[in-house]
């Protein structure tokens, strides 16, 4: 009898000290999402860090599906909107989580000169082009390949946009690469090369919501942006070229501010946006990675950092979101449910040679990187 018991007591010893040891493992998982329109099969890889932070990413578009990221303590829940089948994406999305590009923003227009000649691009709001045109990369599937090192793991995206594809000079080949670390950081790296001029200009136009399932919307967050300037816009959202100072404005999140405490002002920058959806130029860019923006969301005390190298900054505060899309477990996503923090060049930069280039030229490499870092206070 006493040697049953202490065989007993030798197992249950020997099943703790395996639990004590059963960290959770970074993972990489591969499964079919389904059938992109073409015919062509699309994968969704799930990423999972030391930590039990969770990552999907499809290679239609390159876009995150979700990203599940714990609160303060330690509830993991979903931070990012989007749908839970292929077929949604395929049949309305505002961007849900895409790679957009190859022009990230606004062209006036849809019109640019570029060493003397006028390419005329793909018009997809209003009188202008927006965020790469009818087929931009967030409609594209990519090429696709797991990535695994000792302390991340990822997903490298490749996709060749070519040469008149929307209006685009050149045959434009891009890689994003998507990596977990055990930081809780989400890196994005950005890569492209032309064989004929083009501008260029990617960006991650994930929409962030930290309350946690999107369980509110996104007004009780408290947003901070590292600019002393942004470029303001005409009604067709069109920066006009000026860089003003955010001073004494409702624009000024250089102190962080509540993003419900200025977004009804009257303001005519506001007035256009139907809310925030502003670039904003960045203060002390020098083409190294800085923290320039942060969202903290109060109940739940998460928190991102937002590092780049990027000039500019689009805060868009979901504006046009109405309900009528419905996303994952069937949630509503309603006015305001979820922002966007796009890193990126100013918009309508081919058509402002006061602003940063865009251009890419054959023998050149694009290359940007921006982090999105995860925290709870
Ligand atoms: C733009 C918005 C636009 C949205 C599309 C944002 O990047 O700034 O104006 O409506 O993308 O979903």
């Amino acid at each position: 009898m006493r040697l049953l018991s202490l065989m007993m007591l030798f197992s249950s010893l020997i099943i703790l000290s395996g639990c004590a040891s059963n960290k959770i493992q970074m993972d990489i998982k591969k499964d079919t999402f389904g059938k992109a329109g073409n015919g062509r099969q699309v994968d969704i890889y799930t990423l999972t860090n030391a930590n039990g932070i969770q990552v999907r990413i499809t290679n239609y578009g390159a876009v995150v599906q979700s990203l599940i990221v714990p609160d303060r303590d330690g509830k993991y829940e979903d931070v990012v909107l989007g749908y839970d089948k292929l077929e949604d994406y395929l049949k309305d999305s505002p961007y849900f989580g895409a790679i957009v590009g190859r022009y990230g923003n606004r062209i006036a227009k849809g019109k640019f000169t570029l060493d003397g000649v006028e390419y005329t691009l793909a018009t997809n709001n209003g009188a202008n082009h927006l965020h790469g045109g009818l087929t931009g990369l967030d409609k594209v599937v990519w090429d696709a390949k797991p990535v695994k090192k000792e302390n991340e793991v990822g997903v490298e995206l490749t996709c060749l946009s070519k040469d008149g594809e929307e209006g685009y000079p050149g045959n434009l080949q891009s890689t994003v690469v998507y990596t977990l670390n055990n930081a809780n950081e989400l890196h994005i790296e950005y890569t492209s090369s032309t064989d004929k001029a083009t501008p260029v200009n990617l960006t991650h136009h994930g929409y962030f919501n930290l309350s946690g399932n999107c369980k509110t919307d996104i007004l009780s967050h408290e947003i901070w942006i590292n600019a002393d300037y942004f470029t303001p816009v005409d009604e067709g959202l069109i920066p006009t070229g000026e860089l003003r100072s955010v001073k004494g404005t409702p624009m000024n999140l250089a102190i962080p501010a509540v993003i419900g405490a200025g977004i009804n002002e009257d303001d005519r920058q506001l007035k256009y946006g139907l809310g925030y959806d502003h670039n904003w130029v960045l203060n002390d860019v020098d083409g190294t990675m800085k923290l320039q923006a942060s969202l903290y969301e109060p109940v739940s005390g998460r928190m991102m950092e937002v590092y780049t190298v990027e000039p500019g900054l689009q805060f868009y505060s979901g504006n046009f979101l109405d309900g009528s899309n419905v996303g994952k477990s069937g949630k509503e996503y309603k006015h305001r449910y979820g922002l966007c923090l796009e890193t990126q060049h100013y918009p309508d930069s081919p058509n402002k040679p006061e602003f940063p280039s865009t251009v890419l030229r054959p023998g050149e490499t694009y290359h940007t990187k921006t982090i999105y870092k995860f925290t709870v206070k």
